[in-house]
């Protein structure tokens, strides 16, 4: 069994509203199915610190954050598999972010779209430029970076509107690994293309600032008189109608199979009445949604089991962000200062620092072996040997095929985590890089 390094994904949904149908297929629906898959790694957060940049309404915040929260759990987010977390429960972030923004020229935050959309709208008003402009939305984009940097992600799926944040990461990630050596991972946006964009009540596309939404978890009475509202035309029950353009045909189609979708054009051509469209429409979401609605209600009904869980996803991040960022610390010249004159400063010329495999006898009398980072944390601890010669030839393995043999020797690491096991491949691939 050999196993590839897992793709890590990872993104962020700011917590400023209440999840909608276009959410859900926009969003939750296509990320819960690929977070199944096993080649990936998934990290998703709720971007509570991004929301303060936005909405200065604490219940909202705390509300959304529920919502947004339950809403992704109800609908099926594997919280074994993934790691789900609130941005504000890492305090690594913040501190990242200002590693970050030391890195990140002002003249490229200056070219960010959301700040240049802001200036245009003061000099259209002829208002002095930046009125109203927080430096927090200013320093967005190196927020949106430190999240993405911290977990090393490789694919970042986000919105169009979102490309060029995660083309900014790509330069601090440049600047900081030009700087002071190669700590960051490239990251690359993902852009989903087959996913629907789906219309909102009024026709235009489902948004909360256009106020057309539908929200994914109303009550099935609310769920039904909304839909109901779906703006249509005057045609009279009998007369034919087109799908094109229709916004309540759109919604079927993102919950139906084709079988069902094809059904309904052919009511359509028949003359269905509108009432009767909108019926089958509701009937449709409602037997998709209203499972999840059980488990949604049951976690807003009992919001301390959700801080359970999103704490228990802040530990697991941060046995990745605590070491990482102690790293980076070092990195940078924040260290014990015993250790300050041992080490020269990085520079481009130096090879990066290694892990190390450490070998010993226990009180038991076997033998163990362990990998060491330069910082050193423990990224594999190996069970007890009869011989120093079993030890030493697993070592060998790990050194010259890194992840394929550790995968093969699995069961010698029965502590090894996820994340750590991510890692220790990464570290084994340098070992061997630097053979
Ligand atoms: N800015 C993103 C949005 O508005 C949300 C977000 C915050 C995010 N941090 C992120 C997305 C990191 C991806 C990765 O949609």
């Amino acid at each position: 069994m050999t196993s590839a390094p897992r793709t890590r994904v990872l993104t962020g949904i700011t917590t400023t509203g209440t999840p909608h149908l276009g959410n859900y297929v926009g969003a939750i629906r296509p990320t819960v199915l690929a977070s199944r898959d096993s080649g990936t790694d998934g990290f998703y957060f709720l971007a509570d610190y991004h929301a303060l940049i936005k909405c200065d309404d604490p219940v909202r915040i705390q509300r959304s954050t529920m919502e947004i929260a339950a809403s992704w759990i109800a609908a099926g987010l594997d919280l074994d598999k993934v790691t789900f977390y609130r941005q504000s429960d890492i305090p690594e972030i913040p501190e990242l972010t200002w590693f970050l923004t030391c890195v990140t020229g002002k003249g490229l935050l200056n070219r960010a779209h959301a700040y240049k959309a802001a200036m245009d709208k003061n000099h259209a008003a002829g208002s002095d430029t930046d009125a109203d402009v927080t430096a927090g939305l200013f320093m967005y984009p190196v927020l949106m970076g430190a999240d993405i940097l911290m977990f090393k992600a490789h694919k970042v799926p986000v919105g169009r509107d979102q490309i060029q944040h995660i083309e900014m990461a790509r330069d601090m990630a440049s600047s900081f690994n030009h700087l002071y050596g190669e700590h960051f991972v490239l990251p690359e946006a993902v852009i989903e293309e087959s996913v629907a964009l789906l219309p909102g009540l009024d026709g235009r596309k489902m948004s909360k600032s256009y106020d057309n939404t539908i929200p994914l978890f109303a009550p099935t009475a609310q769920l039904r008189k909304l839909i109901m509202g779906i703006v249509t035309d005057s045609k009279a029950p009998g007369e034919a109608k087109t799908t094109e353009g229709s916004a309540l045909f759109q919604i079927y189609q993102a919950f139906a199979s084709a079988e069902e979708t094809a059904a309904l054009a052919k009511a359509y051509a028949e003359g269905i009445a509108w009432g009767d469209a909108k019926q089958m429409l509701f009937e449709r979401v409602d037997r998709e949604v209203a499972p999840m609605r059980e488990k949604y209600e049951a976690l807003i009904a009992n919001p301390a089991e959700l801080d359970r869980l999103l704490l228990a996803g802040a530990e697991k991040a941060r046995r990745l962000a605590t070491p990482f960022m102690r790293e980076l610390r070092h990195a940078v010249g924040l260290r014990p200062l015993a250790q300050a004159f041992a080490q020269k400063a990085a520079s481009k010329e130096d090879k990066p620092a290694l892990s190390t495999f450490k070998q010993y006898r226990e009180k038991d009398g076997l033998f163990y072996f362990k990998l060491v980072s330069p910082q050193g944390e423990v990224l594999l601890q190996s069970t007890g040997f009869s011989s120093p010669r079993e030890a030493g030839q697993l070592i060998a393995r790990l050194q010259q095929q890194g992840a394929s043999a550790l995968a093969e020797m699995r069961q010698h690491f029965p502590e090894l985590l996820p994340q750590n096991q991510q890692w220790a491949e990464e570290e084994l691939e340098k070992i061997i890089r630097n053979n």
